[in-house]
């Protein structure tokens, strides 16, 4: 039986990765993956129960045994044992959260199985740092997304300047900078391009620029 077709989209925080792999899964009708929601979730839940980063065992056990539904009250909500979690994953200290239990072996473990499971016909989109490296190497497409790091920290400002949330220009730089440096300098799946993956660089592409170019080695990828 064939195996249903991925396509990977990893990259940097503030790349476009969520935003291109919507819209691409919403093109092509394939399930999405957003592997940084499942780190997110956990982060927010080491916060809120107070858990120790060190206990890595625990930490890996409160991962497996999460019940995490996507969707389930309506496009883009996040449900964690019944609680509505949406909001509070996309906040900058979940992120932060999610780059300190992501540098776990232990968690990433925990993790994998659950990300594995999206793959359900008639394909999977999968956003993240390591889709197309560890979890899904087999892929069709593989697609790593940069953009410089000023241009990323201007692109997080915009959103939350939008969403009516207060936000410092240096202050944002120099975390997506700290945080690039955990995320491309862990010891297991480090942030890097899969050798067969496609760079692109967004610094200077419009959103439907991006999703054109993707959509089109996409469909070379079918030929
Ligand atoms: O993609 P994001 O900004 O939602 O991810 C938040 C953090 O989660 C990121 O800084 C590192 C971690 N993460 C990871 O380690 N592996 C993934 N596949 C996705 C996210």
């Amino acid at each position: 039986m064939a195996l249903v077709p991925v396509i990977t989209i990893d990259g940097p925080s503030g790349s476009g990765k969520g935003t291109i792999s919507q819209r691409l899964a919403a093109e092509l009708g394939y399930h999405l993956l957003d592997s940084g929601a499942l780190y997110r979730i956990l982060g927010c839940v080491v916060r809120q129960q107070g858990l120790d980063l060190n206990e890595h065992e625990k930490l890996a056990r409160v991962a497996t045994d999460l019940d995490i539904q996507f969707g389930e009250r309506g496009p883009g909500s996040v449900t964690v044992n019944g609680e509505d979690f949406s909001e509070l994953i996309r906040q900058e200290v979940a992120g932060e959260m999610a780059s300190l239990v992501g540098a776990i072996p232990a968690v990433r473990k925990a993790l994998f199985e659950r990300q594995l499971a999206f793959r359900q016909a008639p394909g999977l989109v999968a956003d993240g740092r390591d889709m197309g490296t560890v979890v899904f190497p087999d892929a069709v497409l593989k697609i790593f997304l940069t953009a410089s790091v000023e241009e990323r920290a201007k692109r997080r400002y915009n959103q939350l300047i939008a969403k009516g949330i207060g936000a410092i220009l240096p202050d944002l730089l120099r975390e997506l900078k700290e945080r690039d440096a955990r995320d491309t300098q862990r010891a297991v799946s480090p942030l890097k391009p899969a050798g067969d993956a496609h760079i692109l660089d967004t610094t200077s592409m419009s959103i439907d620029e991006v999703v054109a170019r993707v959509l089109s080695l996409a469909t070379e990828s079918k030929d």
